[in-house]
């Protein structure tokens, strides 16, 4: 795992748009792993940018979102198909259709995660996944639990998680309860993994992840054993590590 530092959140997202471009322009059919969620959403921002200027282009690109919500279909402006749409996809030139997610109005939600996983393993792997991570250092919505799970699932979120997206929504109540997930199989064969953590909101999963053991409490922790994965962290989230855990950029 490397981990890289920069003192503001911007320098790091430009970063991790730049790993973008990089793995598009050696390969535009790329398969993008994508995430939803304040942190990497000046990422998109920037690749909306790039794609603008004509510096990269996603036409020939397919892409697989982390997770989605379990009972808000598409148009609902909490959904992450949504989010996706509003912040990302509109502002790029993916094909109609290149792009994924759950479906959390599924009729058998069991089923679209199995069938959802199959897509993605029928594909192959990503070739490059961007992650954030949640206060209590889930990835997608891989929640502390005693076993990591390794397919795409159902899951119930944590009160902690629920919390935090609650600035979403009109109040904590409207936060759904379940959501459709990314197992940590996809995760872990991605080719490469840029996880972004900013704020000190983020310290205590960042310390886990990168001081602590290999632990399914500690979803992101798994990340350890990645063969190709780098955290990105700024000031606030850094904030509980030693310098010389960090290389600056
Ligand atoms: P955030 O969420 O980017 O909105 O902080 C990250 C996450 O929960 O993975």
């Amino acid at each position: 795992m490397k981990i890289l530092y920069a003192k503001d959140a911007d320098t790091l997202s430009r970063y991790a748009a730049d790993r973008f471009v990089e793995q598009i322009k050696s390969n535009p059919k790329s398969i993008l792993g994508l995430a939803t969620g304040s942190t990497p959403k000046k990422m998109y921002e920037y690749l909306g940018e790039d794609t603008h200027v004509g510096k990269v282009s996603f036409s020939e690109a397919t892409s697989f979102n982390l997770d989605e919500y379990v009972g808000l279909a598409a148009d609902h402006p909490a959904s992450y198909h949504y989010f996706m749409e509003e912040y990302f996809f509109s502002k790029v030139d993916f094909k109609e259709g290149a792009n994924s997610l759950p479906n959390g109005v599924a009729e058998n939600l069991e089923k679209e995660a199995l069938d959802y996983d199959q897509r993605i393993q029928d594909v192959g792997e990503l070739d490059i996944l961007i992650l954030g991570i949640g206060s209590n250092a889930h990835i997608g919505f891989n929640e502390p639990d005693d076993v990591f799970e390794p397919l795409t699932h159902v899951v119930a979120l944590d009160h902690s998680t629920r919390q935090d997206n609650a600035r979403f929504f009109n109040s904590i109540d409207e936060v759904p309860t379940h959501a459709i997930s990314l197992g940590m199989r996809a995760i872990m064969r991605a080719k490469k993994v840029l996880l972004l953590a900013f704020g000190e909101n983020k310290a205590e999963a960042i310390r886990d992840l990168v001081k602590g053991k290999v632990d399914p409490k500690v979803p992101a922790s798994i990340l350890q054993l990645h063969a190709n994965a780098t955290i990105l962290i700024d000031e606030g989230a850094a904030s509980l590590l030693d310098e010389s855990d960090y290389t600056s950029i």
